[in-house]
């Protein structure tokens, strides 16, 4: 029989292999008793479990029922073809691909980069489940302490964790469309509730539709994003103190901040109790691959998600890589620039090919 302390939560469970049915047997101290735990019987699962007659008979149950029914409706995400699938199928070899579909960054990832993913000492070893020396590196990039810094497996996981503890289900959150998707497919998971309010033509907020729908409907959050995917439209200060004085939270994703040639606003945590501030290393660094994202968050917020976050969300190669690329910032700024400055160039052979 092994002892386990019920207080750990990474306490392992013993067999006791010399009984001819082990059984995991769990003993700890509960406030001023011991007491002794036995798995239970396999009839008292909390899983639906099929009856043996049902089984015996040929019994309609699939797997599907164990399903939560929200999910049985839910369309998968498209994600976009790996590399090598798209090189098969070009019959192209991938170096010869200009990648435009997920707006990965196409200049790579600076040197320093490669060399720390070449000397990776502990890969056999957990990664810090505090992501402590990134988010050290983070603010000192960013000027916010490392308190309000949460590191994430990409941007894409910190915003399925903020739905995870902010949403219930049958809560709304506000969408404002044509913008990133996934944000609408992580509340279906939740099973959230979307209210969109389209952007106008010029691809600018729609304020005063917001302010009306945040009073009708209440949703719980609203989801910005600046630059916009895919326009690239930039929301100003004005507009975001407006969406910022309504009773809603606002998770202001930032992905793509460092083309825009703008600061990012990630300081305004710590003055607005109801701002969240995404970015992501998959675009300013060339990281995609390795998924690396972060969050500034008010401390009233950033609490539950390390209560929420699974331990070891950020890998030991995405935390290397991540701060390997942040020692070379001269570096981190040339795709931003040239992106910029190739602007009009791009515009003007769309223009043609139109
Ligand atoms: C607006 C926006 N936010 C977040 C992401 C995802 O970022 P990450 O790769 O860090 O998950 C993307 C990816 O294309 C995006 O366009």
């Amino acid at each position: 029989m092994g002892v386990i302390d019920l207080f750990c939560q990474s306490s392992s469970c013993f067999v006791d292999r010399r009984k001819p049915n082990p059984s995991c047997l769990f003993e700890g101290k509960l406030r001023r008793g011991t007491i002794t735990f036995m798995t239970p019987p396999a009839s008292s699962s909390a899983v639906p479990v099929k009856e043996e007659s049902q089984q015996e008979g040929g019994c309609s149950l699939t797997g599907d029922s164990f399903i939560r029914p929200h999910l049985r409706k839910l369309s998968p995400y498209q994600p976009i073809l790996p590399f090598e699938v798209l090189s098969t199928r070009l019959g192209r070899k991938p170096e010869d691909i200009v990648k435009l579909d997920a707006n990965e960054n196409p200049y790579g990832p600076p040197p320093e980069v490669f060399e720390a993913l070449g000397s990776i000492k502990f890969p056999y070893i957990y990664p810090d489940p505090e992501s402590r020396r990134l988010r050290a590196a983070l603010a000192e990039d960013s000027g916010l302490e490392a308190d309000y810094i949460l590191a994430g497996c990409g941007a894409d996981e910190l915003i399925d964790l903020i739905m995870r503890c902010v949403l219930e289900p049958g809560d709304k959150i506000l969408d404002c469309p044509p913008t990133f998707t996934m944000y609408e497919f992580d509340a279906a998971v939740n099973a959230a509730l979307v209210i969109k309010v389209p952007r106008k033509l010029d691809f600018s907020l729609d304020v005063n539709r917001i302010i009306e729908v945040v009073e009708q409907e209440k949703p719980k959050c609203i989801f910005l994003t600046s630059p916009n995917n895919p326009d690239g439209s930039i929301i100003d200060d004005e507009t975001l103190l407006k969406i910022l004085n309504l009773p809603i939270l606002v998770v202001l994703d930032e992905a793509y901040i460092e083309f825009a040639g703008i600061e990012s606003k990630m300081r305004w945590v710590k003055k607005y109790e109801n701002l969240i501030v995404l970015r992501t290393f998959s675009k300013r660094a060339a990281l995609a691959g390795l998924r690396v994202g972060y969050g500034a968050f008010p401390l009233s917020i950033i609490e539950y998600l390390w209560r929420a976050k699974q331990p070891y969300n950020v890998s030991v190669a995405a935390e290397i890589a991540a701060c390997a690329a942040l020692e070379n910032p001269a570096y981190l700024e040339v795709p931003g620039a040239t992106s910029i400055s190739a602007l009009p160039m791009a515009c003007n052979l769309l223009a043609e090919t139109a």
